[in-house]
């Protein structure tokens, strides 16, 4: 039996992101992270509430008290892994430990807490995203009536904005932090505005301190988090402070810490976000911009808001306020009642923008959804598969030939750490989000490094790094043809 997880996939957005630290504590909890950054950040959260009532973080699954897997239900797979992983510490838990408590925690809760309890009977604990305080509290209760316990309700408030999150998994120079919690859109396909309930934004300076806080600890870089980050919006002694207003605040916290964000919808992009991009140097000349799709008429049936020609305007206008602003996207094929060329519109989409990068699905019903209850998911399996591969087949030669024109560029690299391959190696991002793998010599993480771009493939860029440099300094230079 395998307890340990191969971490080498982390890019795989299904896969889990995280172990523990070791810590002394009375009783021991590993967390496994499932699905998107935001739930990485929720487990950071996680694990500061149980620090805080006394249980220790571990790495190791085979020394846990507490399992608690923070799962989800974006698609159905990343479900079947979740059920997967449960399967296997529900066997451990039989042969070996009996006392062990496993924990639902996140998107799989709400949706799944009747058949995860009672027709299934495979846990201890279903706690909701919105219910982690209540943690502590339900882990006694599972403990001393030895029955499952569950608090799965939603919120409209919670933002965890008073608690620091614990970030046990961290390379100390890049870091998430949470801005707003759930999803007001109601995309027809999207599972999120029910697994974590209505949009809410945290006090604007519980961000700005916990920001603070991590540039004190020497963090080089901060992702600010939402399912919708863009639109952020609360309102303090009746002033609104917007996402471009906030972001505009976060990047002067300090010259040298490079600010991101994620995930954003096109409906939100507006021109004062994109003027913060091009003012700010160190808000990164980068955006995560999902299209889902390339047809107006699917677009219209996955209630996304834009149509194809209205994209392609913001797509047109944010490269030209921010040029040589860096694009990726989120793309599903064969959405209900997709035609063959509905479908070649996603594909001459693609070859009309030239994003970077994109990460790309095949339609998934998710119950309970808008087009779970209005559509019929009427594509077959096997023309889905097609579709699928012929959008990653454009795209990884599109991201290959963007990826090409780099070769004799210098970028500004804040290391992160070795690179997966070699230890003798680095690997950082570039401003526009792109891999670079250099020689260590003496760099360090947290460096900001110049790296000449000499090769690369679809998804990475080599380099040789020409020397330390600051961001202040470099903010006006990059990229360079040397
Ligand atoms: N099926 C396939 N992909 C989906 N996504 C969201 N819901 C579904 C679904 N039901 C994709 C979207 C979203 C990304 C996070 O996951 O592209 O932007
Ligand atoms: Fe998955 Fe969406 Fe939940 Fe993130 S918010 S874990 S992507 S279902």
């Amino acid at each position: 039996m395998n307890l340990i997880q191969d971490l080498e996939i982390l890019d795989d957005l299904d896969a889990p992101k995280l172990t523990a630290e070791e810590a002394e504590g009375a009783r021991k909890v590993y967390i496994e992270t499932y699905g998107c950054q935001m739930n990485v950040s929720d487990s950071e959260i996680v694990a500061a509430i149980l620090r805080a009532h006394g249980y220790g973080l571990t790495r190791d699954p085979e020394q846990a008290d507490v399992v608690l897997l923070n799962t989800c239900a974006i698609r159905e797979n990343a479900e079947q892994k979740v059920r997967h992983r449960l399967d296997i510490f529900r066997a451990h838990k039989r042969k070996q430990r009996p006392g062990l408590r496993i924990g639902v925690l996140g998107c799989m809760a709400e949706r799944l807490r009747h058949k995860l309890l009672e027709e299934e009977q495979l846990v201890d604990l279903v706690v909701g995203p919105d219910a982690y305080r209540d943690l502590p509290r339900l882990l006694e209760e599972a403990e001393t009536t030895g029955q499952a316990a569950v608090n799965v309700q939603l919120s409209r408030e919670e933002t965890y904005a008073d608690i620091a999150p614990v970030r046990y998994d961290s390379n100390g120079v890049t870091a998430y932090v949470s801005i707003m919690r759930g999803c007001d859109n109601m995309c027809a396909f999207c599972v999120v505005p029910f697994t974590r309930g209505r949009e809410r934004s945290r006090p604007v300076q519980s961000i700005l301190d916990e920001c603070a806080r991590l540039v004190e600890e020497g963090y080089r870089e901060v992702t600010v988090l939402g399912q919708n980050v863009n639109s952020y919006r609360y309102t303090e002694n009746g002033t609104v402070v917007t996402f471009p207003e906030l972001l505009y605040r976060v990047s002067l916290i300090s010259p040298e810490l490079r600010v991101r964000y994620s995930t954003s919808h096109p409906k939100d992009c507006s021109d004062e976000l994109l003027h913060v991009h091009r003012e700010r140097h160190n808000v990164c000349n980068y955006i995560h911009l999902p299209v889902q799709h390339g047809n107006t008429d699917v677009l219209r049936r996955m209630r996304r808001t834009y149509t194809r020609e209205q994209y392609l305007a913001l797509v047109e206008r944010a490269r030209r306020i921010v040029p040589g602003i860096s694009l990726s996207t989120d793309i599903i094929a064969g959405f209900c009642g997709e035609t063959e060329e509905e479908h070649r519109d996603t594909l001459s989409l693609l070859e009309e923008v030239r994003f970077d990068h994109a990460y790309m699905f095949m339609y998934s019903e998710r119950p309970g959804t808008y087009a779970a209850r209005k559509y019929k998911d009427d594509v077959p399996l096997e023309v889905k598969k097609r579709r699928l591969q012929e959008i990653i087949e454009l795209q990884t030669r599109i991201s290959l030939e963007n990826n090409r024109k780099e070769i004799g560029r210098v970028h500004t690299v804040l290391v992160e750490g070795p690179s997966k391959r070699s230890p003798e190696q680095l690997c950082g991002r570039t401003d526009t989000n792109k891999m670079v793998v250099f020689d260590r010599q003496d760099f360090r993480p947290g460096d900001y490094v110049r790296v000449r771009i000499t090769d690369c493939t679809s998804a990475t860029l080599f380099g040789e790094p020409l020397g330390r440099t600051t961001l202040a300094e470099s903010a006006h230079t990059e990229p360079v043809l040397v």
